[in-house]
């Protein structure tokens, strides 16, 4: 099984976005069961955030997680303007009772409002040491950011950057991934099939790569995206049989001939690209 390592803790590659879930778009029950197979599966890493369905996706993954959260590596996110002395904790707070759990193993800042990065770097630390958060980090920061970030005081203890990444938009290849990479800082891909309505899904040569690896596009997308060794693929389903093929991409190893030929039809960046987000 492909895996990665966030703050020294060894997780698998792929794991599990809930941007639309618990807002209706299938029914509870089976968003639940989508979830449970996906943890029984190995996708382990689930991704949430305070801003889902105002809560609703953290509500729904708190009652897929009864009697499963210790098998799972639980993310979410606080909004920029929670990010704060005054608010972030009660932030938290509502996060975890939404979640059914009284600690979350990652806490992201959702994107950069303005400069307050030290009030939001002294919530994280301050919520670590209450034990309510294990670690924390950041999401949608581009390279200047992170120096920004780096450049204040316990700066340097963020884990993680969760940026948007798929065969379609390669920008973080130029400096954002070496620069994580140089500082340690562990890297989750968002929208990695393309995102809601996604194309890519039915793209022509992915298409025929899953052919050949007798094997889902979406299989192929996520291999893609964990080729390294240096992504955490979170890609989202509120279906148990979408959640099944995604899970292929954990033992799938895309070969060189054809990571190759993939370059050709997505190219890499050469130059700067402004980090893209959604
Ligand atoms: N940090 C941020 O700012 C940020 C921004 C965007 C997203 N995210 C996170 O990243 C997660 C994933 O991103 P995303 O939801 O934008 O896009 P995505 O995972 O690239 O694509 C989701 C879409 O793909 C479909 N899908 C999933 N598996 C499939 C399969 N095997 N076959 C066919 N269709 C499949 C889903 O529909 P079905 O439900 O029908 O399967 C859904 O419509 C989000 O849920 C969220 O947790 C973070």
């Amino acid at each position: 099984m492909k895996t990665d390592t966030i703050n020294g803790e060894t997780v698998p590659a792929i794991g599990m976005g809930s941007w639309h879930l618990g807002q209706g778009r299938h029914s509870e029950s089976e968003e639940i069961e989508a979830l449970r197979t996906g943890i029984s599966m190995g996708l382990r890493v689930i991704d949430t955030a305070e801003m889902y369905g105002s809560g609703k996706s953290e509500t729904l993954i708190g009652k897929a997680l009864t009697g499963y959260r210790d098998k799972v590596y639980l993310v979410s996110k606080v909004y920029p303007w929670h990010a704060n002395r005054l608010m972030m904790e009660r932030a938290c707070n509502a996060s975890l009772k939404r979640l059914n759990t009284d600690t979350l193993d990652l806490y992201l800042l959702h994107w950069r409002l303005g400069s307050m990065l030290s009030e939001a770097v002294s919530g994280f630390e301050k919520l670590k040491q209450q034990g309510k958060i294990k670690a924390w980090g950041v999401s949608n920061f581009d390279v200047d950011d992170m120096e920004d970030l780096f450049d204040v005081d316990g700066g340097n203890q963020c884990v993680t950057n969760q940026v948007f990444y798929n065969p379609a938009s390669r920008g973080i290849e130029f400096d954002l991934i070496p620069w994580c990479d140089q500082h340690n800082i562990s890297m989750m891909a968002y929208s990695p099939l393309g995102g809601e309505g996604t194309s890519l899904l039915r793209h022509p040569f992915i298409t025929q790569l899953a052919a050949k690896y007798q094997t889902g596009p979406s299989s192929v997308l996520l291999a893609w995206a964990t080729r390294n060794g240096k992504m955490i693929a979170i890609p989202e389903s509120g279906e148990a049989a979408h959640i099944r093929e995604n899970a292929e991409a954990l033992s799938l190893v895309i070969q060189p001939d054809d990571l190759k030929a993939m370059d050709k039809v997505f190219p890499p960046p050469s130059s700067k690209v402004a980090l893209e987000t959604r």
